[in-house]
């Protein structure tokens, strides 16, 4: 079996995959709340925490799969894009264990990892298809030709903030707490879309650009009365969502792939999965971060010998 790490950003993580595609355990230790009353992750106390919890992590992705470390056959780990010194805790660790137990060592993308979440059991995506890649760093829209990176092409990105940072940014302007994505969701859910016309950016090609859409509701929110915006908080957050939602399927249907995924953090998005109904979205438990995506990359990606990892580094942004 794989042992996957992920510690690219607020989410210490860890699991065990099997070379089939079975997740045997998957844990998330979540250090939203640590950073919430700073509104967004402060990334020195991010690596702090990721080093306080990544020896119990694993340990606990052990100890639900039954396993040992005997059972481990190699240690897949994020070696990038992400926070330098988050991911560097994550690459220590597996570097220390691949080491340690001879252990051969997979450098995963973290880009790759949320891709593979689709090629998980029991509900495994065949490429080619077109993947919507949507998260707190990234917005991507690829052409996913075959399970390896390598085999994946970008045919459109953000020219400013990710689909999900919108949702964040957004969420704290109508006083939801850090990562307001999934709060803003459910508030949603309360208020009337067409309320407001929040713009949809024209940019040309397959890219996104969300900066103007926070613009249009920081304006709308200075504009009302505190009582009022109390009232109006959820048809904000619904025609808020709207645009957004709007901006990611119209980039999707502009890029006419016969077959749709959708994959990353605000895949989780309730608005976004009901408007792609024939896209294949990621299971909700693999859209945000976790190790099971990164364990089941490893399954395409290159393998690093003892001692040759040792040399291996972290990076901080896309390549
Ligand atoms: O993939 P992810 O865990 O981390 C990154 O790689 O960035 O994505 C986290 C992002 C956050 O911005 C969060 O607010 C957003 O995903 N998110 C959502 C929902 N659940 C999480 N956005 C919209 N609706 C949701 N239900
Ligand atoms: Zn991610």
């Amino acid at each position: 079996m794989i042992l996957g790490i992920e510690t690219s950003c607020d989410e210490t993580a860890a699991a065990l995959v099997t070379q089939d595609g079975q997740i045997l355990a998957n844990v998330v230790a979540s250090q939203a709340d640590l950073h919430a009353k700073y509104g967004g992750v402060v990334p020195e106390v991010a690596s702090r925490r990721h080093l306080e919890l990544v020896t119990p992590v694993i340990r606990e992705a052990l100890d639900e799969a039954g396993a040992t470390l005997d059972d481990v056959g190699s240690v897949a780990v994020t070696t990038g894009p992400g926070l330098i010194g988050a991911l560097l805790v994550g690459l220590s660790a597996a570097k220390a264990l691949a080491w340690a137990r001879r252990l051969p060592l997979v450098p995963v993308d973290h880009l790759h990892g949320h891709v593979a979440s689709l090629f998980l059991e029991p509900a495994s995506l065949e490429p080619p298809f077109t993947c919507l890649l949507a998260s707190g760093g990234h917005t991507l829209l690829l052409d996913v030709r075959d399970r390896g990176w390598e085999s994946v092409r970008v045919l459109g990105t953000t020219l400013d903030d990710a689909a999900g940072e919108a949702f964040d940014k957004g969420a704290r302007l109508l006083g939801l707490s850090y990562p307001g994505g999934a709060a803003l969701d459910a508030l949603a859910r309360e208020g009337d879309p067409d309320a407001y016309a929040f713009p949809v950016a024209r940019v040309p090609g397959l890219d996104f650009s969300f900066s103007g859409l926070k613009t249009a509701l920081l304006y709308a929110v200075r504009g009302l009365p505190p009582d009022e915006l109390e009232r109006r908080r959820a048809d904000l957050a619904a025609s808020y969502q709207r645009a957004i939602v709007r901006a990611l399927v119209g980039r999707v249907e502009a890029a006419g792939g016969e077959r749709v995924a959708v994959v990353g953090g605000v895949a989780a998005n309730s608005e976004l999965r009901a408007s792609l109904p024939d896209a294949t979205a990621a299971p909700l438990a693999l859209c945000t971060d976790n190790a099971a995506m990164i364990a089941s990359a490893a399954r395409y990606s290159e393998r690093l010998d003892s001692p040759d990892f040792l040399a291996l580094d972290a990076y901080a942004s896309a390549a």
